[in-house]
């Protein structure tokens, strides 16, 4: 197994350059390609492109490594390292022409079993405000060449990231959540990617974060950043259909698991 720095180098140059594709494509215009879970759900061609582009460079770069991809699947490897990516996390944003966007790349010490993953490297890339968020286990994480801490001291109430899952019959559940959820709140965002949102908590620009049925190239990269800002990250009830994932400062996220980490 390669060191977590060199990983975490290696992801950030495979993620800016799928993040600039990414941006190039966008401004050439979006086509639907297809949908997924429901109709809700889609995906673009640029989506496919883009993970094609990384999942071949990681390929000529470490051919030994598992993949375990949003678009095209899961393939084991044989060097104990799993590269999880999320090509364009916030598809429906890039679809829409809203540039909440992002590449997602984290590299795990094991196989295909996210339950048994332990992030060396994760990287975030969101192309259309060029900001490269990256973090490898033990070195802290980083905005550029600016090291990040999440926020300790939400003083006036959190400021609250959330999300919610594609299929209409989640959404009165995930209602009553953001609602027991806003006790602590000075107000919420739902930005709309996931992987980004977690990059924001690292960055201290969001508080505090929690959304039911996360997959796991929408967490991966973006757990890493919180924990080496100094925040907590957590997957509660793990084992139901729509797992919760909490992401803050050790403080809120504690509050955080006792107010949203109960339910389905
Ligand atoms: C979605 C985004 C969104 C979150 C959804 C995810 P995608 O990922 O992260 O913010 O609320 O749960 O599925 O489909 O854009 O890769
Ligand atoms: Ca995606």
């Amino acid at each position: 197994m390669t060191e977590p720095d060199e990983l975490a180098r290696l992801a950030c140059e495979i993620a800016r350059e799928a993040g600039d594709r990414a941006r190039e494509l966008r401004e050439a215009g979006v086509t639907v390609a297809g949908t997924k879970s429901n109709l809700a759900d889609i995906v673009t061609a640029a989506d496919r492109e883009v993970e094609a582009l990384i999942r071949r460079r990681l390929a000529n770069a470490r051919p030994d490594d598992g993949f375990f991809g949003e678009e095209s699947g899961v393939a084991e490897g044989v060097s104990g390292v799993t590269w999880v990516v999320d090509p364009i996390d916030g598809t429906v944003n890039y679809a829409m022409g809203i540039p909440n966007y992002c590449v997602s790349i984290a590299a795990v010490d094991s196989g295909i079993d996210p339950d048994s993953w332990r992030v060396l490297a994760g990287v975030v890339y969101a192309p259309a405000q060029r900001e490269l968020f990256s973090a490898w286990r033990g070195g802290g994480a980083h905005l550029g060449g600016t090291r990040l801490s999440v926020s300790e001291d939400a003083f006036a109430g959190a400021l609250l990231g959330t999300g919610f899952g594609y299929d209409p019959a989640t959404h009165d559940g995930d209602l009553a959540t953001i609602r027991a959820a806003m006790p602590l709140a000075r107000d919420l965002r739902r930005m709309g990617a996931a992987a980004l949102d977690l990059a924001y908590v690292a960055a201290g620009r969001l508080d505090g974060f929690f959304e039911r049925g996360l997959q796991p190239w929408d967490w991966a990269a973006g757990s890493l950043l919180v924990v080496e800002a100094g925040g907590r990250f957590s997957r509660v009830d793990r084992h139901s259909p729509r797992p919760m994932t909490i992401a803050a400062g050790r403080e809120l996220h504690d509050r955080l698991v006792a107010v949203v980490g109960q339910g389905k």
